[in-house]
């Protein structure tokens, strides 16, 4: 196989908030295609940056009195940490507001502006004098204009689902200072999409860059009229990056965020010596980027067009995920459904969430559940009755000694050998789900040999020594060969898996061939069953 150059972000999570169990899926769903290909020998980098700008930010360092900088620097280093404590493994984590997106953003914006896709209009925001800022649609309440009813943010009716500018609400207030506001009119910069339109027609409807109902969507929905221009400025005071050709107006914070990615790679070519054109101005790099599907129109629309103007490389693929629910539900803080990444790693293992997530993701751009039942039955049938089980029901029998040639099982080894093609390809796809099946009924056959030969009455009888180390070494190669197909999932078992049998760093082609005459070590607990005690530990403390 050769190899191949690739390069994989996941979404810029926002440094305003915890990460929190539904940015986990995103992270998730990306650190496993991403340790799977790595698997496979390919030449992967992977990056992701906090998403720093916007009014969210100013107002938040505002209110705890420290500059905006102090706050990045904060919340980075928590988020990573978060992300780590998940075995989340990036090459780089950037910020938006690092010194090298200010610059890469005014290169896409001097292309903008070259290109002549650059339009200026007045446009009318509610301002709160008090606060001294204009309104994002997420500052201001009001009452609905079409259902009258009370309480509903700039944009949208959580009652009647209409949706209206913040201009529309009837008796608006500010969530920031309480205050009326007043409306005013100020100077905004626009893209005009509409000069992409044959080219996002093509780039997203043709080809197999972004899933199906993703494309669908953006045909019903936008691209079956003119593009509407972006309104990518904000007027001051605004956290962000000053416009060059512009003063007193900033680039709005979608507009930097995705060059993020690439200043990231920026960041990291800088610390270790690469060439940025190496990986997004080379036909020869494979560009991926997961995102969820809130996220899918700046990523199909706004960002193709921008890489296109600048001449950077466009992405291979935009694989999209669903929303995560809870028990069923939308994430609530009330009902302790609303779980934070650190919350969570306090409580329970991350290889417990790292797999439920995988056996639940596929290609399909399809909500989640997080059912805390089911969660619990999958870890403990699967992982800990199935996979773990085959070891820590022979290990202990052949500790310190070494496996025998490899007997004949039966062609259990073979067969599963043989499913490699099978797994990768789902794996390749972002078909977890079907991958763990695959491997599942690898161990429920594994399973079915250790019952039927018994290894706790072999050992009993001093004579059937021989025949005990070898259905051992059937056993513990079997386990092996699932913890090598899982090891994109659960890298840590997979590593443990190893120098339970004394062998060397895990590739892929280890699930091709027994390993014989490894000494086996001593056996130390893998994997523990979901405590339920800790489970409602969590909730309680999510509760609060
Ligand atoms: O939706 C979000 O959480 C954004 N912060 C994602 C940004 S992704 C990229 F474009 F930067
Ligand atoms: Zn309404």
């Amino acid at each position: 196989m050769t190899s191949r150059q690739i390069l994989v972000t996941s979404a810029l999570p926002y440094v305003n908030g915890d990460i929190h169990l539904g940015h986990m899926v995103e992270h998730v769903q990306t650190d496993i295609w991403v340790r799977y290909q790595r698997l496979r020998g390919h030449n992967l980098r992977y990056f992701c940056a906090d998403d720093t700008h916007g009014t969210a930010t100013m107002i938040r360092a505002r209110e705890e009195g420290i500059e905006p900088e102090a706050l990045l620097e904060d919340m980075s280093a928590i988020h990573q940490a978060d992300l780590a404590g998940f075995g989340i493994c990036f090459d780089h984590y950037g910020s938006t507001h690092a010194p090298s997106n200010e610059k890469l953003v005014g290169e896409f914006w001097a292309a903008l502006r070259a290109g002549g896709h650059v339009a200026e209009r007045d446009v009318t925001q509610l301002f709160d004098t008090e606060a001294g800022v204009f309104l994002a649609d997420r500052f201001v309440q009001g009452e609905c204009p079409r259902c009258q009813a009370a309480d509903q943010y700039g944009d949208n009716c959580d009652a009647c689902g209409a949706t209206y500018t913040p201009d529309e609400l009837k008796n608006p207030t500010s969530t920031l200072s309480g205050s009326v506001p007043e409306t005013r009119t100020a100077k905004h910069l626009f893209v005009q999409l509409r000069d992409f339109q044959d080219f996002l027609e093509d780039w997203t409807q043709t080809g197999d860059r972004i899933p199906s109902e993703t494309a669908n969507w953006l045909k019903g929905t936008f691209l079956s009229e003119p593009l509407r221009d972006w309104d990518i400025s904000r007027p001051a005071p605004y956290f962000g990056f000053e416009i060059p050709d512009a003063p007193g107006h900033y680039f709005y914070v979608w507009l930097d965020a995705p060059v993020g990615y690439i200043s990231a790679t920026q960041d990291w070519c800088d610390a270790g010596g690469h060439d940025l054109a190496d990986w997004w101005k080379n036909d020869d790099c494979e560009i991926h980027h997961f995102i969820g599907k809130d996220i899918a129109y700046f990523h199909t629309l706004f960002w193709p067009a921008m890489l296109k103007t600048t001449g950077y490389a466009l992405p291979k693929k935009v694989h999209v995920h669903g929303f995560l629910t809870v028990n069923g539900e939308k994430m609530s803080k009330r009902k302790g459904t609303y779980i934070r990444a650190r919350t969570y790693l306090e409580h329970l293992s991350p290889d417990y969430l790292r797999y439920f997530y995988a056996s639940k993701l596929s290609s399909a751009v399809h909500d989640i559940d997080l059912n805390f039942e089911e969660f619990t039955a999958k870890v403990n049938s699967d992982l800990v009755g199935k996979v773990v089980n085959l070891a820590s029901r022979t290990a202990r029998f052949v500790e310190g000694k070494a496996l025998a040639p490899y007997p004949d099982d039966g062609g259990l080894f073979a067969t599963a050998a043989a499913a490699a093609t099978e797994i990768a390809a789902s794996y390749e796809a972002c078909d977890y789900g079907k991958a763990l099946r695959t491997v599942m009924a690898l161990a429920d056959r594994a399973n079915e040999y250790v019952e039927a030969k018994a290894p706790w009455v072999i050992r009993k009888d001093p004579e059937r020594a021989d025949e005990l180390l070898e259905v051992c070494t059937v056993s513990l190669n079997l386990f092996r060969q699932i913890t090598v197909y899982l090891a994109p999932v659960l890298p840590d078992l997979a590593e443990r898996g190893a120098s339970l049998l004394s062998a060397g760093p895990i590739t892929w082609e280890d699930t091709q061939t027994p390993l014989e005459g490894n000494v086996v070590a001593k056996f130390e607990h893998l994997m523990q069953r979901v405590d339920p005690k800790k489970l409602d530990a969590l909730i309680a403390a999510s509760q609060q």
